[in-house]
């Protein structure tokens, strides 16, 4: 029958690289302060635009001047401002000042809650009540912590408690009692369920979403963070590792362009930083795949330009990563990642140049960045940007020019209608085997257009980027690398849709489209094999789709197989060379017959993996595909 689909494991058409499927980080939609760093307290350190942003001073004997934001800038430029806070003999309601978090602060039961907070005074007297709050006044946990030294250093003291209630939004009150005068700094909160339960760390819930995928790679900071605003708010590793106190925090670049807010209060204060995103991807099995950049700002391309002659520092930072990453503790940066509590390299193999970029400049800047790294660290893959846009003249021009100057890898953006993933399911079929790799390092199917507010992240896109999908896999001789993005968005302070994992203050879930990625990842398998029907590639006729991997590992073959059209479909799946197949497999199917069909906090799971046991008839499977399904076959 000319529409059987035949899949032949012992006709291995190329590998598959274990980091095939990744994933791509970014501080945008609140995705890093306010989300994945689980501090709670915003402002802490009162360095945002206007002092005491996120903090509201009340209390029946405050005063003018009570509660004092002073600035040190000469002694500590990174950290200038703290709280003075003169106390006269205050008792509970007297004096205190309250923290409203990243959309309010999720509290959970029985969780505990580390308090802590830099002070310094002259002489003891005022004792700290950091207490949880919900909107009509009821303390849901609370603890004194009553500072210990009294000679006029700063000192770091933290107590923890416990929660009695769960609360979407509470507040966070410190009060003070007695008489006296302290200054205060970085007062902080932490959740005590963070990924590993690292003090000072991640929130678990989300890392989870990611540990779950086992994803190939995490790509870092960004996105247009790495480029900045302007060049003045381009991301620094350097300026995000050692003590969490001294990094000084820069506006988000993704407050300023979308929010129009003349007061900007979204920040990166780097709590995560590059040496958390290393241990980030070493704790998921991913590969760190960080972004530099090259020397231009945000899309403005020509108008923020590094000249050539003073892009020197920009090349040294990427040189210096290197040996952060992965330099023995002698080295000067190796020290630095040793001293942060890693003496074992991180083992970084990869690394991108310029994000976005794109024209003459471009190819200059990243010819600089090129020689020095490969005649320094030849055995790190350089990933090269090829723009904003996969077609037109503009990507033709750059693309051949990055593959005469022989790039390892190109990182190809696509923010397109879920038509256009369709249509593009054969896009790397005729692109050179042998020249430059591909990255399709950010993509996302818009259900109305890109970065409009009322994107869905609904099942007709997710199931256009699985159809979309096949064309990577079966083409990942070329295409090596693939993330889909953003990432996260936090429900109420979110500046691009649609995101792959939604979150606000105390849930998470997965969007349908977070299900296709996690399914590609979870069934990798390492070598691509040939799936054809009539002798040709199954990408659209019918509305079927399809793609097959062995994993060498397992033993197993692996089919992908999407019915993107309304109707039921029913294929016989006839498996032909390799070895004979077992008589029984695993049917994983992703499915909804509603294309607006979406996931949500409320039904969280309304579009998730379902398996089944699967039956092998002698080498053939007669799969009956529902209707706008993506379905997996794992035949041993
Ligand atoms: O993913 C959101 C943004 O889209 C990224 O920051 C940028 O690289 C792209 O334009």
């Amino acid at each position: 029958n000319s529409k059987d689909i035949i899949v032949n494991p012992g006709k291995v058409v190329s590998a598959l690289k274990p980091e095939m499927w990744g994933v791509f980080f970014e501080d945008i939609n609140m995705g890093a302060d306010g989300g994945i760093y689980a501090e709670l307290i915003k402002n802490r350190s009162f360095e945002f635009y206007k002092p005491l942003m996120g903090w509201s001073p009340k209390g029946a004997q405050l005063k003018e001047g009570d509660l004092l934001v002073l600035n040190r800038k000469e002694k500590d430029s990174n950290n200038p401002r703290f709280l003075h806070v003169k106390s006269r003999g205050s008792s509970k309601g007297d004096l205190n000042i309250s923290n409203e978090g990243f959309k309010g602060i999720g509290v959970k039961k029985g969780l505990t809650y580390d308090f802590s907070v830099y002070y310094r005074q002259a002489a003891a007297g005022v004792k700290l009540h950091a207490e949880l709050v919900d909107s009509t006044g009821k303390v849901l946990g609370s603890a004194v912590l009553i500072p210990e030294r009294a000679d006029n250093q700063w000192a770091l003291q933290s107590v923890t408690f416990t929660a009695c209630e769960t609360v979407q939004k509470a507040k966070f009150t410190l009060w003070f009692e007695g008489t006296g005068e302290i200054d205060l700094d970085i007062i902080s909160l932490f959740p005590g369920d963070t990924w590993k339960k690292r003090k000072g760390g991640l929130r678990g819930d989300m890392v989870q979403m990611l540990a779950d995928m086992k994803p190939g790679f995490i790509r870092f900071p960004g996105g247009c963070i790495v480029e900045g605003y302007d060049l003045s708010t381009r991301y620094q590793w350097k300026k995000t590792i050692g003590p969490v106190e001294n990094r000084k925090l820069i506006v988000n670049r993704w407050n300023t362009e979308f929010a129009h807010r003349p007061a900007p209060d979204y920040y990166q204060t780097f709590g995560l930083g590059f040496f958390e995103y290393f241990q980030l991807a070493e704790d998921i099995g991913a590969e760190a795949l960080p972004i530099l950049n090259c020397g231009m700002a945000c899309q403005f391309n020509s108008a923020e330009l590094v000249p050539l002659d003073e892009l020197e520092p920009y090349i040294q930072d990427a040189l210096d990563l290197v040996e952060f990453a992965n330099g023995d503790v002698k080295t000067p940066w190796g020290k630095v990642r040793a001293e942060m509590g890693h003496p074992a390299p991180f083992n970084l193999k990869m690394m991108g140049v310029g994000n976005e970029n794109w024209g003459p400049q471009y190819l200059e800047r990243l010819a600089l960045f090129t020689k020095a790294m490969k005649s320094r660290y030849p055995e790190i893959k350089l990933i090269n940007s090829s723009g904003t846009d996969p077609e037109g003249e503009r990507f033709d021009l750059l693309n051949t020019s990055l593959r005469k100057m022989k790039a390892d890898i190109i990182d190809e953006h696509y923010y397109r209608a879920p038509d256009w993933f369709l249509n593009n399911a054969t896009r790397y079929d005729s692109y050179d085997r042998k020249g430059s790799k591909v990255f399709a390092g950010e993509y996302a199917a818009q259900s109305v257009g890109t970065t409009k507010p009322t994107n869905k992240n609904n099942w007709q896109c997710a199931i256009a980027e699985a159809a979309f999908m096949t064309g990577l896999e079966r083409n990942a001789e070329v295409v090596n690398m693939a993330s889909y993005a953003p990432l996260f968005a936090q429900a109420e302070g979110w500046q691009w849709t649609p995101d792959m994992i939604w979150v606000d203050n105390l849930h998470v879930y997965g969007t349908p489209n977070y299900y296709v990625q996690k399914l590609y990842s979870l069934n990798k398998g390492t070598d691509v094999v040939s799936i054809e029907a009539d002798h040709r590639v199954i990408a659209g006729e019918d509305g079927i789709y399809a793609s097959a991997v062995t994993d060498s590992k397992t033993g197993e073959l692996i089919v992908k197989l999407i019915n993107t059209s309304a109707a039921a479909v029913t294929r016989n799946v006839v498996i032909e060379g390799g070895k004979k197949p077992g008589a029984k497999g695993k049917l994983t199917v992703l499915q909804n017959a509603n294309l607006d069909a979406v996931n949500s906090f409320s039904n969280a799971i309304n579009l998730s993996p379902k398996e089944q046991v699967l039956k092998v008839k002698g080498n053939s499977i007669s799969l009956a595909m529902q209707p706008y399904s993506f379905n997996i076959i794992r035949v041993p």
